[in-house]
Formats: structure tokens, C-alpha cells, sequence
């Protein structure tokens, strides 16, 4: 009979990480069961992207939900340890660094179940950030830890984590990037909203740090409003930024297109089209990275060193002043030189596949 795995999905970020090593799983002779915590489950956030990759129903909803961190993460824990009991899995794999990552891993450590970390040993630096927790505790407990870069490995083995358990596989989430850019490319979705190619900034704000704050937040309002005096900008925003930008009464100026949160291939082509990228994403400096578009990273640290290295992202901190004098800069250069990083080629997954097929 076939071994159990379980896959989870919950959050925004993990559908294009998790997808492609769902699908290259299926070649292999393993009964992958697929569990949707519902950390993100809008329509918007969670149903509308699954559908785009592809993703088959999954088998349990755990309905998580918002609420605080340890209310998630709880709620998360407790559903899915009866899920663990009654399937008997060999492996669980997690992916990035969401509440969802860390709380199916503490479950399957303790249940002495292995699991496999997909886009591991990215660190910020930052213990404020709910990420960076996650990150550390999820690759302590994982025996397979999958990573993107070369500098994940260069942290892990710092922590003392052994070489035999790193594999440097490539980027999962430029997998799925890979496989749908051409449709989003034809779908030419800025058209749909009255632009041309590059008559636009895109801006995705939503960290906690950026958001949670009047502070923060009025800062991050008056720079989307500056900026929008020179070049109009999209914003799809995240419902924790909407919910605070009204909880403080803030005013974005008229030329900034507020809209709800996109589903997947509309935002890649609003993306490989804009003439810069501002966001607090993680997973965007990537994209923007790999899609060749200058990207202003609205943060003080990155987990993804390598797309300031060699990529197109700068990390611009959060000061007004600095975001703006980056924005002219990039503005008047005409050619913006990048290369895409090693392994970030579409087969992440593939190469996980078979590591997988090898331990199991
Ligand atoms: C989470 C991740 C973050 C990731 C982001 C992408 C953690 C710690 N953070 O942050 O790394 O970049 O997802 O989106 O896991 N909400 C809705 N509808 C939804 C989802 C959320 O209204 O579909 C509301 C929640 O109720 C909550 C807020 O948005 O009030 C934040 O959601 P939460 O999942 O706690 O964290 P994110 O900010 O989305």
C-alpha cells in the first residue's frame, strides 16, 4: 500500500510555493493527502488562487481563521494532530514561514512524524517579525530542509543544523511563476484597468511593522501619496491594511487605484508589466527578481539577501525620504542590470520530488 504524506496549505504565499511539489508528486508511488488550514480563506486570498494553479480540493479545511497568533496557531495545532492520528503520515511538508508552517511542524515533531521545509533557512534577522520565529523553530524540528538560496544553507549550518539534512533545490515559488507567466502576459490585465505597459507603480503593503501602527502606517500613506504625484500606482490591498488604514481615518490621494486582493495570474501581470514594484512582500522581491522589474523593498531587512545581490530589489527602509529619492533614481535610469539567481529555473519541485521519493 501506498505511504501517507500530507501536504499543507493555508496562507496566501504557500499556494504557488506548495503547487508545484503537490503536482510533482503525483509521479511517485505516495498518497499525498493536501490540508488547507484556512489561515487565509477569502475568496480572494485563498479559493480564487487555488483554482488558477490548478490545485485539487483539498482534502481537510481546518478553518483556522484570523484572531491573534496563538489563537491560529492553536486552533491550528489541535485539528491537525486528529488529521495526523487517523492518516499515520510519514512525512509532512510545510513551506515558507507562516503561522500555518509553524504550527503543522510542532504537530508532526511531536508526534515524531519528519517533516520536509520547503524555502528554509531564509533569515531576517529580525525576532520581531512573526516570520522569522517561524522560520527558525520549523527548520530546527525538519529533516529536509529545502532551500532557494545559498545563504539559507550558510544560516542553517550557523545554527548547527547538519549539511546531510540541507538541499539546495532552487525556488518553488519561481516554479509556479514559470509555469503561468505566459498566461499572465496574454491576459494583459493593466489594459483591463486603463494603463499601458510600465504607466504604473504596483504597491502590496501589509506587514504588521508597516501597517499596525498610525505611525507606520501614515508614513507608508504619505509615500504611496508622493509617489502617486509622479506616476499613478495600484494597490490591491491586503485586508488587515484596508481594515487599519480606515481604523486611523487615513486619505490616499485619488490617483492610487485601491482594489481587493487579486487572484494569482492578474497579479503576475500587473507585476511584469509595472515600471517598479513597492511592497513589504517577501515572496515579491523574488517575483520582481525574476520577472526583471526594479523592486522597492519598504523594510529595513531582507530574508532573501539575494535579490538585492544580484537581483532588481533594493531594500529602501521605511523613511519617506529615502523611498523617494530610490523611486526618482529608478525612474531616470534606462537599464536596470540583474541576473536570476542559481536554480531558480522551474524545477524546484521536480528536485524535491525525488529527494522525497529517495527518503521515504
Ligand atoms: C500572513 C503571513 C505573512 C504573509 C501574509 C500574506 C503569518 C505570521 N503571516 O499574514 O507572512 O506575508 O499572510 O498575505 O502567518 N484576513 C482576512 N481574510 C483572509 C485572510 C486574513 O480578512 O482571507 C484578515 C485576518 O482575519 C486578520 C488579518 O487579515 O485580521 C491578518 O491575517 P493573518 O493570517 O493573521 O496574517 P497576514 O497579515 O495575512
Amino acid at each position: 500500500m501506498s505511504k501517507n504524506i500530507i501536504s499543507i496549505i493555508g496562507a496566501r504565499p504557500n499556494f504557488m510555493k506548495m503547487a508545484p511539489v503537490i503536482n510533482s508528486l503525483k509521479s511517485i508511488d505516495v498518497n499525498n493527502i493536501v490540508v488547507h488550514t484556512g489561515q487565509h480563506y477569502d475568496q480572494k486570498m485563498s479559493k480564487d488562487i487555488l483554482n488558477e494553479l490548478g490545485f485539487q480540493e483539498p482534502k481537510y479545511f481546518l478553518g483556522a481563521g484570523g484572531g491573534t497568533q496563538v489563537n491560529q496557531i492553536y486552533k491550528i495545532m489541535k485539528r491537525f494532530e486528529k488529521i495526523c492520528l487517523k492518516e499515520k503520515p510519514v512525512l509532512v511538508i510545510v513551506a515558507g514561514d507562516v503561522n500555518s508552517t509553524l504550527a503543522c511542524a510542532l504537530v508532526a515533531v511531536k508526534m515524531d512524524i519528519k517533516i520536509a521545509h520547503v524555502e528554509a533557512g531564509l533569515r531576517s534577522g529580525d525576532l520581531e517579525m512573526p516570520e522569522e520565529i517561524n522560520r527558525i523553530l520549523t527548520d530546527r524540528v525538519s529533516e529536509l530542509l529545502f532551500t532557494t538560496e545559498k545563504n539559507a544553507e550558510k544560516n542553517l549550518l550557523k545554527e548547527g543544523i547538519s549539511q546531510e539534512k540541507i538541499h539546495f533545490v532552487g525556488n518553488c515559488m519561481i516554479d509556479s511563476v514559470n509555469k503561468f507567466i505566459s498566461k499572465a502576459t496574454d491576459l494583459e490585465f493593466w489594459k483591463n484597468l486603463g494603463f499601458g505597459r510600465e504607466e504604473y507603480l504596483l504597491a502590496t503593503i501589509h506587514r504588521p511593522s508597516n501597517v499596525d501602527s498610525k505611525i507606520d502606517l501614515s508614513m507608508v500613506v504619505k509615500t504611496l501619496n508622493e509617489i502617486s504625484n509622479k506616476l499613478p500606482i495600484i494597490f490591491p490591498i491586503h485586508p488587515r491594511t484596508r481594515k487599519k488604514i480606515d481604523e486611523f481615518s487615513l486619505k490616499l490621494n485619488k490617483s492610487i487605484m485601491l482594489l481587493e486582493p487579486l487572484s494569482y495570474i492578474p497579479f503576475l501581470s500587473l507585476m511584469s508589466e509595472s515600471k517598479i514594484i513597492l511592497t513589504d512582500s517577501g515572496g515579491i522581491q523574488e517575483e520582481a527578481t525574476f520577472l526583471g522589474v526594479p523592486c522597492i523593498t519598504m523594510r529595513e531587512n531582507t530574508e532573501r539577501p539575494i535579490t538585492t545581490e544580484i537581483g532588481t530589489n533594493i531594500l529602501a527602509g521605511t523613511k519617506y525620504e529615502n523611498i523617494i529619492l530610490i523611486f526618482d533614481k529608478i525612474v531616470k535610469k534606462k537599464n536596470f542590470k540583474y541576473k536570476i539567481p542559481p536554480l531558480w529555473d522551474g524545477f524546484a519541485g521536480e528536485r524535491i520530488k525525488d529527494i522525497i521519493k529517495n527518503v521515504i
